[in-house]
């Protein structure tokens, strides 16, 4: 059968990486989450005191990064491994949150992000989640989805996602958190998040995660 590109952008924290998981584990195809690969590079550069402002740095430190996802079948799920070493919890934390939208709106950060996820997606049969992927990453995917959600509703989901790593993170800490990233990530110059002309809108504030695989599934048919 023809394997497709599927394309999910949209906001932060509105199921994209739920449903795309379960998109990817019903039609067989590789899930890959490209915000996992930005927030792996903030944590090296983070770990490595990267000044976000000279460009030699910046440009040695992605020489020296090597980012890859394996899958782990105990937990069913990619993590991501940054030079060697798992670091899937990690990248997760809020000081990383807090900082992945400056380290993103780095073009040269972007440049190599983008060409690495271009090549993940060579074979197609891939789902792939994040900001440009349907505009910058792959504008031919056959099946773009922009997702959407209240904010509050954002927010409360990714405070239960964190409490179900036993972190205590207060609600307002978090929404300010993705307000900011939202705003930084619709206004870089950079590629910036917007919905591509073909792409489907979808708004989860009132969907279930079933009502959102469907959704996608729907329009993945239509395309085979
Ligand atoms: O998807 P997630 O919320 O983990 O993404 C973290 C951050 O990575 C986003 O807020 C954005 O700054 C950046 N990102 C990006 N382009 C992508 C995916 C993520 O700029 N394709």
């Amino acid at each position: 059968m023809k394997k497709i590109v599927i394309a999910l952008d949209g906001y932060s924290s509105c199921g994209k990486s739920t449903t795309a998981k379960l998109v990817a584990a019903e039609l067989g195809y590789a899930y890959i989450d490209t915000g996992a690969m930005y927030r792996a590079v903030t944590l090296y550069f983070l770990e490595h005191h990267i000044s976000l402002t000279n460009p030699k740095e910046i440009k040695e430190a992605l020489h020296n990064i090597d980012i890859e996802f394996h899958y782990n079948p105990k937990k069913k799920r990619n993590e991501i491994y940054l030079n060697g070493l798992n670091v899937e919890d990690e990248i997760r934390k809020m000081y990383i949150s807090d900082k992945v939208s400056e380290v993103s709106v780095i073009a040269e950060v972007r440049r190599a992000m983008v060409s690495q996820q271009q090549k993940m997606g060579r074979k197609r049969g891939v789902v792939m989640d994040g900001r440009d992927i349907g505009t910058a990453v792959f504008p031919d995917a056959e099946v773009k989805i922009f997702m959407t959600a209240d904010v509050d509703t954002r927010t409360k989901r990714r405070q239960d996602e964190l409490l179900e790593k036993q972190q205590l993170v207060n609600y307002d800490e978090i929404k300010k958190n993705l307000l900011k990233r939202d705003l930084i990530d619709s206004t870089r110059a950079e590629s910036p998040l917007r919905q591509a002309e073909d792409a489907h809108l979808l708004d989860t504030s009132h969907m279930t995660i079933d009502e959102q695989v469907e959704f996608v599934i729907e329009r993945v048919t239509a395309e085979l």
